[in-house]
């Protein structure tokens, strides 16, 4: 049978990325040219600098995975990109490219929701069993989600306020560490041997989450001891605000795997990047019995291979867009 091959197009915040996927579950290529260096001196990402950004790349970047996997555009299946959500100027750079290609070459093109891509990174990895339980935590995103099977997306937990990744690096800016800050609070938390205690949100029973009154407790704290003139220990801070994150996703996640019988953990998004995190989940699923995977570092944060992954399955199951597809900035998983 012919290999089913998909290019996939990321371009939904900060990178500018293409891959080509070889039976959803092969990398054949991975192309990811980063912004961060642009976007450290803003603290964050900026909407109208990121576009520019992708314009820029995009072109380059589709040439680029295509001549590192060897492959002419008459050996793809179809053409894979993310739809949203994401920034609608940086989603539209993909979208249009994805297009133009899709058109030039006469191959069908396929939306694909950014969240579905990151748990969908799994799949490069190892196959998904289901039910399987998702934790889906990213600059844009904390969700669990639970799935039944392929396509289908329960999110039976969300946050109510801050996305983790967005907690981490605004506390990052609190410390006075570059954007973006996750990778050097993971870093620091490590570092250190005291911490300082900051509360959990655990919002009684719920599966959601709440980030916003922790990273306060962070400002609070930072500013009272200013007011005492005493100096903070970054590195107690960077492991009391950890602490308290990789508690609540660790509890949660657990209780809900539980409650759903799932035969199945992930993590996925740039989150599940941290190592505390990462080894507190290994060890409660390990000790619970449960196979627990998460995809290696650089298919965590944004990625085309994720979504040329998801885009398999859509493809088998007969899922097409047509020229017609818009970005969707707040699209619904
Ligand atoms: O998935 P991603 O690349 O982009 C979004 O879709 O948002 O996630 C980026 C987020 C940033 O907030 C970054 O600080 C966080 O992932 N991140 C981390 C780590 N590596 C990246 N957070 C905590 N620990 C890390 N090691
Ligand atoms: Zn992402």
């Amino acid at each position: 049978m012919k290999d089913t091959i998909i290019l996939a197009i990321e371009t939904s915040c900060d990178e500018t990325a293409a891959a080509l996927i070889r039976n959803g579950s092969e990398i054949v290529s991975n192309v990811v040219a980063s912004q961060i260096e642009s976007q450290k001196r803003f603290g964050g990402v900026v909407p109208e600098i990121a576009s520019r950004h992708h314009v820029e790349q995009i072109t380059i970047v589709i040439e680029e995975a295509l001549e590192k996997a060897n492959m002419q555009p008459s050996d793809i299946s179809a053409v894979a990109v993310t739809e949203g959500p994401g920034l609608v100027g940086a989603l539209l750079i993909g979208i249009n490219a994805a297009k133009a290609f899709a058109f030039v070459h006469n191959l069908p093109i396929i939306g694909v929701h950014h969240i579905a891509g990151h748990i969908y990174a799994n799949a490069l990895v190892q196959p998904m069993e289901f039910p399987l339980l998702a934790l889906v935590v990213s600059g844009g995103h904390t969700e669990l989600v639970l799935m039944r099977e392929h396509g289908s997306f329960e999110v039976v937990g969300e946050t109510r306020d801050d996305a983790a990744g967005e907690a981490y690096d605004k506390v990052a800016r609190v410390l006075n560490m570059p954007y973006p800050g996750g990778p050097h609070i993971d870093r620091l938390a490590h570092e250190a041997e005291e911490s300082v205690d900051f509360p959990r949100a655990w919002l009684d029973e719920s599966y959601d989450f709440s980030f916003s009154g922790l990273k306060s407790a962070v400002i609070n704290y930072k500013h009272n001891m200013d007011q005492r003139g005493e100096e903070i220990v970054p590195a107690h801070v960077a492991k009391g605000f950890q602490d308290s994150v990789v508690e609540v996703l660790t509890t949660k996640t657990l209780k809900a795997a539980r409650e759903f019988n799932v035969k199945q953990v992930i993590a996925a998004g740039g989150v599940s990047a941290n190592k505390g995190l990462r080894t507190s989940l290994e060890q409660v699923f390990l000790e619970e019995g449960i196979p627990f995977t998460v995809p290696p570092l650089k298919l965590c944060t944004d990625n085309a291979a994720m979504i040329g992954a998801a885009a398999a399955y859509m493809y088998e199951a007969g899922v097409r867009g047509d020229l017609s597809m818009n970005g969707v900035p707040g699209k619904e998983l």
